[in-house]
């Protein structure tokens, strides 16, 4: 029976060539991607490749939590296991906007969907025998700052904190998974994927715009972008074996340079995320 790979964002850049990444080392797919013409045309272009993929695709729109964990329940209605989750989706805001309930779309998104995807999911990973939860962040965490990530409706948040916040997020909900997951066969990693050729930062304008324009011939590929994601993924056990909750750039273990990473914090935004995802399911 082959492995099942669960991948967010799966339409796209880091996100499909990840995809594609995993279909050739005969993984079966799950897609979760919010639109179903994009997961139709992603799937297809999968198949064109590896036409023995076997792949199937959830729709959900990570910045809408109830979605996420509607996704979550009919793909436990489907399996009964699962061996990969790459919480991969995300994106920096080029204005700030909030949820009804306040919190930064972004940081919900990149964040606090993935947070209600994986935790809602924990039973499938579980019973793989060998699970692995790889949470794709960024070198932006380092502009990330916790006393900021639940505050509702915060005037004071710009892009850049905004994002580095849903990216240091990812890093300490990856310790936090490896904490309480640490005596279940499950590991999780976090990663920076490089900085990669993308439809990030399609969104942006003005000097946002013009800064990434002018970055783009400096960019490497999403294939390349890939490639800790997948080492991550398919890598022998022996590889990775005692580096669960580590932070990964170029498939190596790399320091991550942010004073908010601590034991604490970790239990911190555990809570708090838990706290938010049923504050926004009961406001459905
Ligand atoms: N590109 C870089 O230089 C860079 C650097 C560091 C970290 N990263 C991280 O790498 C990851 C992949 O980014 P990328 O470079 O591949 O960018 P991308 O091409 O823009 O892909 C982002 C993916 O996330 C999906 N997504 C965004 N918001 C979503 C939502 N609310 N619900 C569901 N899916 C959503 C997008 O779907 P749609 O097509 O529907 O928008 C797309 O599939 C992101 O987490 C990003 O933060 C990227």
């Amino acid at each position: 029976m082959n492995k099942i790979a669960l991948i967010t964002g799966a339409n796209s850049g880091v996100g499909l060539a990840t995809a594609k990444g995993l279909a050739k080392a005969g993984y079966d797919l799950i897609l979760l991607v919010r639109s179903k013409q994009k997961a139709e045309s992603s799937k297809n272009e999968i198949l064109a490749a590896f036409p023995n993929t076997k792949i199937d695709f959830e729709i959900g729109d990570l910045e809408d939590v109830n979605s996420i964990v509607k996704a979550a329940e009919n793909i436990k209605s489907r399996y009964s296991k699962i061996d990969r989750i790459i919480n991969n989706a995300g994106y920096s805001p080029d204005s700030i906007a909030f949820t009804k309930e306040g919190y930064e779309k972004s940081f919900v998104a990149n964040h606090l969907g993935h947070f209600a995807l994986t935790t809602n999911l924990l039973p499938l990973i579980a019973a793989s025998g060998e699970g692995r939860i790889i949470n794709v962040s960024s070198g932006a965490n380092a502009f990330g700052n916790v006393a900021r990530m639940f505050q509702k409706n915060n005037t004071t948040l710009n892009t850049m904190k905004a994002y580095g916040d849903g990216k240091l997020a990812n890093i300490l909900f990856t310790k936090g998974l490896a904490a309480k997951l640490g005596k279940k066969p499950v590991l999780s990693f976090s990663l920076h994927p490089g900085v990669v050729n993308s439809n990030f930062g399609a969104n942006f304008t003005g000097f946002s715009k013009f800064m990434i324009g002018l970055m783009k011939p400096f960019m490497i590929t999403p294939e390349k972008g890939a490639m800790t994601s997948l080492f991550l993924a398919t890598t022998e056990l022996s590889n990775v074996h005692g580096l669960s909750g580590q932070y990964f750039d170029k498939s190596k273990v790399k320091a991550v340079n942010n004073k908010d990473l601590t034991d604490e914090y970790i239990e911190l935004i555990w809570q708090k995320s838990e706290e938010a995802v049923i504050e926004i399911m009961k406001a459905q």
